[in-house]
């Protein structure tokens, strides 16, 4: 929704005051899936045609983003509440409400003033958390932990649904291979297996045993499918993909995510081969329900239906309605009056059938019953701010965030530092002290007064030690002006005088302390929804800081925090010590303080490859052999083509040694199993965490397959000294694949190649074969 927000100059949104309403107890047990079938469909057989296609409409509350009294920033459709549209039986959902009352006031006219009494259903993008803000989902994948995520999304859920809020349109789950783009923030990287382990994942935390479970919500994985390959990184171009890689790596988060359960699944803005993801038949009919099984409800992105037209594809939004409808929409999310609203001529115009209105309509209402919103559509008020407050929600928050750091670079066990050893700690960088980069929710609301940030963390950590002083050094600013700064606030420039002093004052702290933590990267902006790059330096003067903090010739610790992977040139060469943080989220300050002084040891892997440069991009380590192999790192005649960082990598303070694996069968029958071990011992003196991953190569097909696919990872705890057997179990879920010739999943026998080891690069290796016939698999 960031870009309809452009120059809106305005604060965050706060709570505003609670209205109780009495409510009963949520609806004990949820309605199964037959039941409330059998309820929509009576219902079904009682609404006009106008009732119906109000059920498919889902409209922007444009003031819920907003603090009461603000004025709607020019381009912003009116503040205007949406009593009238809901009243009138013109909706059957909204998106933004987050506070309670509003909650209660739009079910009560829903409930009260429309002749069949039908509940609203109530969306908001519940991403990374909904107060208590948990690192960036990029940051939560690099912990290679589902049930740490499962939980984050749990506490995220119980927040959201405690406001009122019944559906999130996350997780968001596009592949992303292109660090360009700046919606590689939200997803879990480049990789399909670790892609759909954290899919799944998200899906249980935010539903739970399922849809209507108390203190939960629906997910809504997005954005299907292949936003993440837009060309050139550029938010919303169109993409490009091969039958192979649609099946082979976009859609296996997806097919996670519904076999999770998923209620709703949103379909994405840009052009899929040509063909508009919102009204793309194949995608959303034939693969989404077809291949994928899926059986809830689909909704558009926020006006995607509007947008066919300005795509060049529809004619106008009779057509773009008719379409995206027929296509397999059930559902129009719209920020304007929907564009749904025409379906009622089209289908007396015969241009539509009633049966697919039905269908749609069907699917949602059953929804609505399994949340229990027939019994119950108001949220208890007064209960919601005890949700808010529970410390466990902290304590989640912290653990994820620890659970998330990467050690990226730690030359000569540069850390962890001793608290007291040094008597002056400088932490400087424009995020060090930033509670917005910090906590990150974007537009919406959070608890930023509760954020720790990075200096904050280590103020706390090292109170009565050490004296730690903070200044920014530097100022960072997007060129094109992100269309969410305006909820944040205009930044004032500072001139260049200023600019020259702030600098000069970031020195000298650094040359009155005995270690510097230089927080460096992308202030929050700079990444998510239009918030594309072309090149991946640090921007601003970073590097000039840096420069000149180095110059002090004092110990320098680097804490990276942005959305990408960066290009670390100049960085990574200079400094020996490096964590990256991502965005932490509420706890994240305390977190890293934690980290640097030793607390906890850092076990996270990065889920991303890093380039050395943007000349790289995109790199990804499951690419496929070529027929020159041997020169595969002199790709370029002016760079290796090497990765800086390769994915699933990541440090600890201790160290590891992980045996060559053994199998109990050398060949995996059809319909077989082979059971993989290997034993990871900590070989050092503090206790940590190492993930084990494990890949395979498939040396022959009808296929080529990728020089290496991550098949299996489990992160482990380990006292120093311990040693543990890791098994995986492969089975021919883990060698098939989606054949382009065939058009279908098949399996080829013949010779594979096993590793494990702690990042892509893995050196232990096996062999197996897979025995059998080439055959077709499910
Ligand atoms: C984004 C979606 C988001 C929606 C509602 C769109 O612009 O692409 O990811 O869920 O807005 O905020």
């Amino acid at each position: 929704m960031s870009h309809l927000l452009a120059g809106a100059a305005i604060a965050l949104a706060s709570a505003g005051p609670v209205l109780s309403r009495p409510a009963p107890p949520a609806a004990a047990a949820p309605v199964s899936e037959k039941d409330a079938e059998a309820r929509a469909d009576r219902l079904l057989a009682k609404m006009t045609l106008e009732e119906k296609v109000g059920q498919l409409s889902q409209r922007f509350d444009i003031a819920s983003l907003f603090p009461t009294g603000a004025v709607a920033p020019p381009g912003m459709p009116p503040m205007t509440p949406l009593d009238d549209n809901v009243r009138k039986a013109e909706l059957g959902a909204v998106l933004f409400v987050h506070d309670p009352a509003v909650a209660n006031k739009y079910q009560k006219l829903a409930v009260e003033q429309t002749r069949l009494k039908i509940p609203l259903l109530l969306g908001y993008d519940v991403i990374w958390g909904m107060r208590t803000m948990f690192p960036v989902p990029i940051a939560t994948a690099s912990s290679f932990d589902p049930a740490m995520v499962e939980q984050a999304r749990g506490v995220a859920a119980s927040e959201a649904r405690a406001l009122g809020i019944h559906w999130t349109f996350a997780p968001m789950i596009d592949i992303a291979r292109d660090p360009r783009w700046g919606r590689i923030v939200e997803g879990a990287g480049e990789d399909p297996y670790l892609g759909a382990a954290m899919a799944a994942a998200q899906v249980r935390g935010f539903q739970g045993a399922g849809i209507g479970t108390p203190g939960h919500i629906i997910a809504g994985p997005k954005h299907f499918v292949g936003y993440g390959a837009s060309m050139g990184g550029r938010d919303y171009d169109s993409a490009y993909l091969s039958d192979s890689e649609l099946h082979n790596v976009y859609l296996p988060p997806f097919a996670a995510a519904i076999d999770a359960g998923a209620g709703n699944i949103m379909s994405a803005y840009m052009d899929l081969n040509d063909v508009p993801a919102s009204a793309n038949r194949t995608l959303l009919t034939d693969i989404l329900r077809g291949e994928l099984g899926f059986k809830g409800w689909v909704v558009t992105d926020a006006s995607a239906v509007h947008n066919l037209v300005k795509q060049g594809f529809a004619e106008d939004k009779t057509d773009a309605s008719i379409r995206a409808l027929m296509a397999g929409v059930d559902m129009e999310m719209s920020m304007s009056p929907n564009a749904f609203s025409t379906l009622v001529g089209a289908v007396r115009a015969s241009k539509v059938p009633m049966k697919r209105i039905d269908e749609a309509v069907r699917r949602i209402l059953t929804v609505k019953y399994r949340l229990g919103l027939f019994e119950n559509p108001y949220v208890d008020a007064a209960a919601a701010q005890r949700v808010l407050d529970d410390p466990a929600h902290a304590a989640a928050a912290q653990v994820a965030a620890e659970r998330s750091l990467v050690l990226l670079r730690n030359e000569g066990n540069a850390l962890p530092l001793v608290a007291g050893a040094q008597k002056r700690v400088a932490v400087i960088g424009a995020m060090a002290d930033s509670p917005g980069d910090t906590t990150v929710s974007l537009a919406f609301p959070q608890d930023a007064a509760k954020a720790v940030t990075i200096f904050k963390g280590i103020s706390e950590r090292l109170n009565g030690v050490a004296t730690v002083e903070t200044t920014p050094g530097v100022q960072l600013s997007r060129l094109v002006p992100s269309p969410l700064a305006g909820l944040r606030g205009p930044a004032k420039l500072w001139t260049p005088a200023q600019t020259a002093d702030e600098l000069k004052k970031a020195v000298d702290l650094a040359r009155r302390s005995d270690v510097v933590i230089l927080t460096l990267g992308e202030k929050i902006e700079m990444s998510s929804e239009q918030a594309s790059r072309s090149d991946l330096t640090l921007p601003g003067d970073q590097r000039k800081l840096l420069d000149a903090v180095l110059a002090t010739g004092k110990p320098v610790v680097v804490v990276l925090m942005n959305g990408r992977p960066l290009d670390l040139t100049g960085v990574y060469d200079k400094v020996p010590a490096i964590l990256e943080a991502w965005y932490p989220g509420s706890r994240g300050g305390a977190a890293v303080a934690r980290a640097l002084f030793g607390d906890v040891n850092p076990g996270g892997k990065t889920p991303v490859t890093w380039p050395r440069s943007v000349g790289q991009v995109p790199t990804y380590y499951a690419r496929n052999l070529t027929h020159n192999p041997d020169t595969a790192d002199k790709r370029y005649w002016d760079a290796p083509s090497t990765p800086l960082i390769p994915f699933g990598f990541g440090l600890s303070y201790t160290s590891f040694t992980i045996a060559p694996p053994t199998l109990d069968k050398a060949e995996l029958a059809p319909a077989g199993r082979i059971v993989v071990s290997t034993t990871v011992t900590n070989t050092g003196k503090r206790a940590g965490d190492e993930v084990v991953q494990l890949y395979i190569h498939q040396r022959a097909g009808r296929q080529s397959r990728p020089i290496r696919l991550l098949q299996g990872f489990e992160r482990v705890t380990l006292a120093p000294g311990e040693s543990r057997q890791v098994r995986f179990t492969l089975d021919e879920a883990n060698v098939r694949y989606w054949n382009s010739v065939e058009r279908g999943w098949v399996i080829d026998p013949g010779a594979f190649d096993l590793w494990v080891g702690n990042s892509s690069t893995a050196q232990a290796h096996a062999t197996f074969t897979v025995g059998g016939k080439p055959r077709a698999a499910r």
